[in-house]
C-alpha cells in the first residue's frame, strides 16, 4: 500500500492539464467518491494496526497534494485562457525595457544652446522652407551674385521663390524683422544644401547661429563671446584664432579656428598637422542687412556667427563620417548612452 501511495504522489506531482475539462477528469480520477484516493482510504481500514500511523500520514499527504494540484491547475484556466501551449514558460520574466538614448546631435545642440544661454542668448526658431528674401536677398545676396553658389540649394521648379533654407541666417532676418534691439538670440535648426554626400558633407545638416544687436556692439564683443563658447565647449585650455573671410551679410567677416583638442595643438590627422580646426563663420552684421530688416544702422550694430552641429560633434567625439548621424545604426547611437 505504501508503494501505491508513493506511485500516486509522483504521478500527481508530474501531472498537467491542457484544459478545464482535463482538470475535471483528474479530479474525478483521484478525488471523487470512487476515485483512487477514497478507495485507498477504504483499504486503509483493513491495514494492520502497527502500520496505521505511517500509512495514515502518507495517505493524508497524498490527499492534500492532489487537492492542491487540482486547485492550481484550475486557477491556470480561470482567466479565460483555454490552454497554455506546451513549451511556453509562463513564468519567464518579461524582456527588459530599454530606454532610448539621445542622438549625439541633440546632445551637442543642447550643449551649445546652454553655453550661449549663460551669456544672455535666448533661442529663436523659424521655418525650414523659406522664401528667397529671408534666405538670400535680405542677407545681401543679390539675385545673380556668385555668393549664392557657396550655398547651392533645392528650389521648387514651379515657384523659384520657395527654397529649403541653406542656413539659419534666414531666422536671424525673421528675428530682426519682428524684434527691436537689444537682441541676443541663438538659432538652431536643420538646413539643406545641394552637396554630394560623402564622409565630410551631407545635403542635410544642422546649425546653430547667433546674433547680438545693440548700441555699440563691437568686434571685441564678438571675440569675447566666441572665446567663452570655445572654452566652455572644448575645455579651459582651448585657444581661438580668427582668419579673415567673406560672407555677403557680414563685414568684416571671419572664420574661427580652435586649437586642436585632440593633440593639444601639436599636430595630428584631425587638424591635418596644423594644430587648429575650423569651427565657425562670423562677422559684424552688414549695415545693409540691418537696414533690410528695419533696424537703423546709424544707431545699432551687431555681430553674428554660425556653426555646424555635425562638425562640432565630430570634433568632440572624434567621429570620422558625417553619414553616421543619419543612418540610425543602433550600434553607433548606443555609444552615447552615458553622454547626457
Ligand atoms: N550663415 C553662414 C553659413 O551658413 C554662417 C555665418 C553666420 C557666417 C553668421 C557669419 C555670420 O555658412
Amino acid at each position: 500500500m505504501i508503494e501505491k501511495i508513493h506511485t500516486l504522489l509522483k504521478e500527481i506531482r508530474e501531472t498537467t492539464a491542457a484544459s478545464r475539462e482535463e482538470v475535471e477528469q483528474l479530479r474525478l480520477k483521484y478525488l471523487s467518491k470512487k476515485g483512487l484516493i477514497p478507495v485507498l482510504f477504504d483499504e486503509f481500514k483493513t491495514c494492520p494496526p502497527e502500520m496505521k500511523r505511517e500509512v495514515g500520514k502518507l495517505l493524508n499527504e497524498l490527499k492534500d497534494q492532489a487537492q492542491q494540484k487540482i486547485e492550481l491547475l484550475k486557477a491556470g484556466f480561470e482567466n479565460g485562457e483555454e490552454s497554455v501551449p506546451s513549451g511556453i514558460d509562463m513564468t519567464r520574466p518579461v524582456r527588459q525595457f530599454e530606454p532610448g538614448t539621445r542622438h549625439p546631435l541633440s546632445i551637442v545642440r543642447k550643449e551649445i544652446l546652454d553655453i550661449f544661454s549663460r551669456i544672455g542668448f535666448t533661442v529663436f526658431e523659424g521655418p525650414e522652407i523659406e522664401d528667397d528674401w529671408h534666405n538670400f536677398s535680405a542677407l545681401n545676396f543679390p539675385p545673380e551674385h556668385p555668393a549664392r553658389d557657396m550655398q547651392d540649394t533645392f528650389f521648387i521648379s514651379k515657384d523659384p521663390d520657395i527654397t529649403l533654407r541653406t542656413h539659419t541666417s534666414s531666422v536671424q532676418v525673421r528675428a530682426m524683422e519682428t524684434h527691436k534691439p537689444p537682441l541676443r538670440m541663438t538659432f538652431p535648426g536643420r538646413v539643406f544644401r545641394n552637396e554630394v554626400i560623402s564622409a565630410r558633407a551631407h545635403c542635410i545638416f544642422h546649425q546653430v547661429e547667433g546674433l547680438s544687436v545693440d548700441k555699440n556692439v563691437s568686434f571685441a564683443d564678438l571675440k569675447q563671446a566666441l572665446m567663452y563658447f570655445a572654452k566652455e565647449m572644448f575645455g579651459e585650455k582651448t585657444e581661438i584664432r580668427l582668419r579673415p573671410s567673406y560672407f555677403p551679410f557680414t563685414e568684416p567677416s571671419g572664420e574661427m579656428d580652435v586649437s586642436c583638442n585632440i593633440c593639444g595643438g601639436k599636430g595630428c590627422n584631425i587638424c591635418k598637422n596644423t594644430g587648429w580646426v575650423e569651427i565657425l563663420g562670423c562677422g559684424m552684421v552688414d549695415p545693409n542687412v540691418l537696414e533690410n530688416c528695419g533696424i537703423d544702422p546709424r544707431i545699432y550694430s551687431g555681430y553674428a556667427f554660425g556653426m555646424g552641429i555635425e562638425r562640432i560633434t565630430m570634433l568632440k567625439y572624434q567621429i570620422k563620417d558625417v553619414r553616421l548621424f543619419f543612418e540610425n545604426d543602433i550600434r553607433f547611437l548606443q555609444q552615447f548612452i552615458s553622454a547626457f
